[in-house]
């Protein structure tokens, strides 16, 4: 199974396309209604980063499988500013723009899988998982 989906990032109809997109995927796995709205949180997320702090990017949606177990990747992926610290970046309520700072500590609880990857000058890729139970 390989399904991946790639939308490019660089407005608010982009996300809003990329939500329906997730959610197109998600079904087909069986995510309860719920995890569906968790998961749509997240990308709004991390698309709103992309949007606000890098201008354009790109987010890839991705099925796999591992051993029986189902689950959909997220991978945000911009080449902006970069994030010089992250360990700040994910805390709550830290917020370089006008934002509440909570997108990537709250993308985090919400998603089973977490990585960040950024540095200053480096752009920023951010890959999350939910897996299907
Ligand atoms: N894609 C990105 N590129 C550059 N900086 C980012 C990116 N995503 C997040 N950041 C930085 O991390 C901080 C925290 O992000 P977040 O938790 O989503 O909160 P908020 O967006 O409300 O500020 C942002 O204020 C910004 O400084
Ligand atoms: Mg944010």
């Amino acid at each position: 199974m390989a399904e991946v989906v790639r939308v490019a990032i660089r407005s608010d109809a982009d996300i809003v396309m990329v939500r329906q997109q997730a959610r197109v995927l998600a079904k087909e796995l069986g995510f309860s209604a719920s995890d569906l709205t968790l998961i749509a949180t997240a990308l709004s997320e991390l698309a709103r980063n992309i949007v606000d702090y890098a201008g354009q990017g790109e987010i890839i949606l991705s099925l796999i499988n591992q051993g029986g177990h189902r689950g959909l990747v997220i991978i945000a992926r911009d080449n902006g500013p970069g994030i010089t610290d992250i360990e700040r970046a994910m805390q709550d309520g830290y917020s370089t723009g006008k934002g509440l700072g909570m997108g990537l500590p709250g993308t985090r609880r919400l998603m089973d899988e977490f990585e960040i990857s950024s540095g200053m000058g480096q752009g920023t890729t951010v890959k999350v998982t939910k897996w299907a139970r």
